[in-house]
Parts: C-alpha cells; sequence; structure tokens
C-alpha cells in the first residue's frame, strides 16, 4: 500500500527509514515557501499570548479575516483547521443525506457517516477531464432524498484540481435555497487560484451558502490549525458555533493568523510563485503527453496525473520517488480513480525538476 495522506511522514520515515526532515513533500499541497521572517520576527514578541484565553468570539480575528476575504466580520466563523468546521457543518445536518462531488477528499464521507448520514454522489468523469458538468449536477441536486440535507463541493477539488466559476453556480445556489440544502464549498485550495473560482462574495446573496477556508495550505502553516467559515445566514452561523467546543483556535494561532492574513508582500508572493511554477510545470507536462501521459488543467497549486496504460504504475513510482526522497500522492484510493493516477504540488524548482526528471525517466 502506497496510498499515503500527504502527512503521513512519520510512517514514510518508520517504513524507508528516511528522515522526516529530509523528505519533499510533493503530497501535502502545502506552499513551499515557508512562513515568513516578519511572521516569525512577530512572534517572538507575542508569547506570552498564551498566558491569557483567545477572545470568546474572536472578534479581531474575524475583522481580519473579513478584511482578507472581503465578507462581512459577522459572518465569519473561526475554527480549528478547515477540518473542525466541515465536521462541523456536517454535524448541523446529521443524519441526513448529502450528494459528495467525487472524487473527493476523504474526510467529507467519514465525517457524513459519522454524523449518521448517508453519503450519495456526483461522479465527474475521466472522459470529461473532471471538470464539472453543472447541468447533470443542478439534476442530480434536485433529487427529493436530498431536501434538509448537504451538497459538498470541494472548489478547486482535490484531487483533481478543476474547479468550478463562482457565477456558473447561481442555479445550483437557488436550487439549495428552494430545498432547504446547505451546500458546503471547500475553499482550502482557493486562494491558489484565480479570483473568478472564489465563491465567497456569492454568500451574501445566498443563505444556502456554507465557504469554508484554510490557512494550511496557501500560508503553508498546517500546524496553525487555522480555518474559517463564511455564511449569512445567522441560524446555521448559530448552530454551527453552538456545536464547537470553545476556544478551539489558540491564542498563539489567533495572534499568528492576524499577522499573516495582513502580510500583503508575502500574500502576493506566494500567489505569483505558485501561478510561474503551475505553467512551469504544465508545460514540461505537455512534453510528455506524446509518451500516453495525460494531466488535467490545474487550478490549484498542484496536478492530478493519469500515467500512460503502459509501463509504471502509481505504486511503482511512488516506490521510485520516496527512495529519492520525494513523496508524491498515489490515488488508487479515491474514489472514481485507480492505481494510473498521481498527484504532486508545486514545491520549489529545483525540486519539481528532479520529480518531472524521474517521471520522464519512468514513461520513456
Ligand atoms: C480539500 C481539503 N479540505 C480540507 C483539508 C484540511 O485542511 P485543514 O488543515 O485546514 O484542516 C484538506 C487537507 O488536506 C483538504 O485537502
Amino acid at each position: 500500500m502506497s496510498a499515503f495522506h500527504g502527512s503521513d511522514l512519520e510512517k514514510i520515515e518508520e517504513k524507508y527509514g528516511i528522515p522526516r526532515d529530509e523528505i519533499i513533500s510533493f503530497a501535502a499541497n502545502v506552499s513551499p515557501l515557508g512562513i515568513s521572517q516578519g511572521l516569525i520576527d512577530a512572534m517572538k514578541d507575542q508569547i506570552r499570548c498564551i498566558e491569557r484565553y483567545p477572545e470568546r468570539d474572536y472578534s479581531r480575528l474575524r475583522k481580519a479575516v473579513g478584511t482578507y476575504c472581503k465578507a462581512d466580520p459577522e459572518h465569519i466563523i473561526v475554527g480549528n483547521g478547515s477540518s473542525e468546521l466541515i465536521g462541523d457543518v456536517i454535524k448541523y445536518r446529521a443524519g441526513k443525506t448529502a450528494l459528495i462531488v467525487a472524487p473527493a477528499y476523504s474526510e467529507y464521507e467519514r465525517y457524513v457517516k459519522l454524523a449518521g448520514g448517508t453519503p450519495v454522489y456526483h461522479d465527474l468523469k475521466e472522459e470529461e477531464d473532471f471538470r464539472f458538468d453543472l447541468k447533470a449536477l443542478y439534476e442530480r441536486t434536485d433529487d427529493d432524498a436530498l431536501r434538509d440535507g448537504l451538497l459538498i463541493i470541494c472548489n478547486p477539488l482535490n484531487p483533481t484540481s478543476t474547479a468550478v466559476r463562482a457565477e456558473d453556480m447561481r442555479d445550483i445556489l437557488k436550487l439549495c435555497e428552494k430545498k432547504n440544502i446547505t451546500c458546503v464549498v471547500d475553499e482550502t485550495y482557493v486562494d491558489f487560484a484565480d479570483e473568478e473560482y472564489d465563491m465567497s462574495y456569492l454568500t451574501k446573496e445566498y443563505r444556502s451558502l456554507f465557504v469554508i477556508r484554510s490557512m494550511s495550505k496557501f500560508f503553508s502553516a498546517p500546524g496553525l490549525r487555522l480555518g474559517y467559515a463564511i455564511t449569512s445566514d445567522d441560524r446555521l452561523k448559530s448552530a454551527v458555533e453552538e456545536i464547537k467546543d470553545p476556544w478551539s483556535v489558540s491564542s498563539f494561532s489567533e495572534a499568528a493568523a492576524r499577522y499573516m492574513l495582513t502580510d500583503k508582500e508575502y500574500i502576493k508572493e506566494v500567489g505569483e510563485y505558485i501561478e510561474c511554477e503551475r505553467e512551469r510545470v504544465c508545460r514540461k507536462l505537455d512534453e510528455l503527453k506524446a509518451k500516453g501521459l495525460k494531466y488535467y488543467e490545474p487550478k490549484a497549486n498542484f496536478v492530478l496525473v493519469k500515467l500512460p496504460d503502459k509501463g509504471v504504475k502509481a505504486d511503482g513510482l511512488f516506490e521510485l520517488a520516496i527512495r529519492q526522497g520525494m513523496m508524491i500522492r498515489d490515488c488508487s484510493t479515491f474514489r472514481g480513480l485507480d492505481e494510473s493516477y498521481i498527484r504532486f504540488c508545486f514545491m520549489r524548482k529545483e525540486d519539481d525538476d528532479r520529480l518531472i526528471g524521474l517521471i520522464t525517466e519512468t514513461v520513456d
């Protein structure tokens, strides 16, 4: 089994004897730029904040989030990573049916089942390059079993890196209002994508929309455990807040996040770096198309690749890569994918070149 999760570095260390600090994680989808020196310096002076409880309603943090994503601070809920908020909104619809756009991040299904609900799927098709077919999704959402339930969309979608434009969601959001469906859009990767994919502004118009964001990936801070949700539905917001544990975001995370969200120079640098690297890696992958390799136009900071029919499979490539200290994602365990799919995120140029070099060798 080589379908390790991107954060399974300890397991890799144990199995392959490679120290975790030496593994280049192409599987975690975290920006390679790390945190800024400015943040490190600022937090040295802030350490005593852990002597206090965080604000109960996180008003200062919600204000910083609101400014960052142009949302009303009153519409924001902060949480312990996007994971906490995904779990909580699913608990709010406990026991109901949840339509999940697939292939998808496996935690949605786990949370739905834990909450006694029934996961059902809208499968994107490989023949359509995993693009969102909104007409088919509309028809699937119109099923009566979904009334009072959930529609869960990851946008851009992990693992395909394909995405739906915000404006194209209006009909589905209207349908969700009519059927009392909460439409959860997981925008964990949206900071890496073009603005047209960001749905947060639509929360003002559609109370059915519950947007979830994370600081783990774009801000290189998965250990901070900070996520937030945006909704204009007061009832939904209060219900989710009721489910949440108090003070689930630490005073330290609160202070760090306030700094990070206002660091415009850093935000610009990460956005520009990933945009350039995405373009550069895709041009290199284009050269491998003649050998039967296929990839799907990525909108986020990672790409899904289908390996040629003949030759090495995902587990074989995983083994070859990990022996060189590079950890990619074998996607065979995702619904709708098989052993011919791998996913990797864009890291530093020299690392990306090394991985592309290895892929080139295996498809030659
Ligand atoms: C689609 C998606 N949503 C949510 C998460 C969890 O993010 P967080 O660290 O904010 O809990 C991940 C992590 O890999 C993810 O890929």
